[in-house]
């Protein structure tokens, strides 16, 4: 009866979604959210929403790096980076959530437009560039709350610094790091973010050489609850492999794959419509990072080898592409473009969808079809 509900309002909310579509944005983004942050205080509306839209499954219970997720689909970094959802991310279906990312000084965002839509490729232009209003902000927003799901905070650089050092890049991440993990806030997990393609200047963490100390730095906070890492997923199969193996000498926990799509030349995108964009700066998300983040689950899911847990992010849109995702080795799996084209219910379509995709090829829980496709070179 959910499943068939779910459905319905998936179906109504894409029949209107063009209209939604004549209203640009940002501006429709910040709506959501404060309108989320709103709901949430309301007494008896995250339950209410709970009771309509949250679908759930014994064979979609997991449980990841130590932490048990009611179901593995996550809405991931970017979409709420000031923490204003946690609250009612559950009633809307999501297993967990990434809020952030987060920095520790404040900015105001890269130049407009920041955040455009390209309706038949299925992807948006993103260039917020870590718009933030910093650590001490987002922790005093959510000081003192508990949710129902886990909620991971994701930490990047400040991107504007007062100089472009690594020592000043790695001192200013451990400080928004530090600030967290004392903040009494009741995180399930810390995500460090290192590769936004939208920073003013160039600190990359794609060398190891840069990763490692870094990481090291972060290894002697002793952080309280695991760490995982939000990857690129531009780089080469052995420049990819090689930072996994910086990352398996560290306590990290798991590694998402991955970021937005750099390369405008994806065969994803329709021409016609990237045309349209071609002056902004910025980089994609949805359906240009499908291809290239299943492929990186894969490599990621055989070269680690069960040290890390590995979580699916790029280009999910429906159930079927989850479950290609975990097929190919992710645990887990997190998405953002998806609740702008298929709605904000689209995590209880797939949390509907997931199990009967599990059944038919005969698992009797999620965490038996994790890889069984990752030896196969034809899928
Ligand atoms: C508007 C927007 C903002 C984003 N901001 C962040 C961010 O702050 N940190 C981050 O790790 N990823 C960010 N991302 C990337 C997403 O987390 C995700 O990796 C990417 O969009 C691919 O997933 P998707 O195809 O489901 O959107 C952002 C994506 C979008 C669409």
């Amino acid at each position: 009866m959910k499943k068939i509900f779910v459905h319905f309002v998936g179906g109504a909310y894409r029949t209107v979604a063009p209209l939604i579509f004549l209203v640009d944005s940002e501006p429709a983004h910040d709506f959501v959210l404060d309108m989320s942050e709103f709901m949430g205080k309301i007494s008896g509306v995250p339950a209410l929403m709970r009771a309509c839209l949250r679908v759930s499954h014994p064979i979609l219970k997991t449980t990841v790096a130590g932490i048990d997720f009611e179901n593995p689909v996550g809405l991931a970094a970017g979409f709420d980076h000031e923490a204003q959802m946690p609250r009612i991310v559950d009633g809307i279906g999501f297993g967990f959530q990434t809020v952030g990312t987060v920095t520790n000084g404040a900015y105001e965002g890269n130049p407009y437009p920041r955040i455009k839509r390209l309706v038949k490729s299925r992807t948006m232009l993103v260039y917020k560039g870590f718009k933030s209003t910093g650590m001490s902000a987002v922790l005093a927003r959510i000081k003192g709350e508990t949710w129902r799901v886990p909620i991971g905070i994701s930490i990047g650089r400040t991107n504007p610094l007062k100089e472009y050092t690594y020592e000043a890049a790695n001192a200013d991440i451990i400080e928004a790091f530090t600030k967290a993990r004392d903040s009494g806030v009741p995180f399930s997990y810390f995500e460090l973010n290192i590769s936004c393609p939208n920073m003013l200047h160039e600190i990359s963490y794609y060398q190891p050489d840069h990763l490692a100390p870094l990481l090291a730095l972060i290894r002697d906070l002793k952080l309280p609850k695991p760490l995982f890492i939000k990857m690129p997923i531009g780089l080469s199969d052995d420049a990819t492999k090689a930072l996994l193996d910086t990352i398996m000498q560290y306590p990290v926990a798991a590694v998402t794959f991955g970021n937005l799509q750099v390369d405008r030349k994806n065969p994803a995108f329709d021409q016609a419509e990237l045309a349209t964009l071609a002056k902004y700066p910025g980089n994609w998300s949805g359906m240009p990072c499908q291809q290239q983040s299943d492929h990186l689950v894969k490599l990621a899911y055989n070269h680690v080898k069960g040290r890390l847990a590995i979580i699916g992010c790029g280009g999910i849109f429906k159930a079927v592409d989850a479950y290609r995702k975990i097929r190919n080795g992710a645990s887990l799996v997190q998405l953002v473009t998806a609740t702008v084209f298929e709605g904000p219910q689209v995590a209880a379509e797939i949390c509907a969808d997931l199990p009967a995709l599990l059944a038919r090829d005969g698992f009797k829980h999620i965490s038996e079809a994790v890889g069984v496709d990752a030896g196969n070179p034809e899928v």
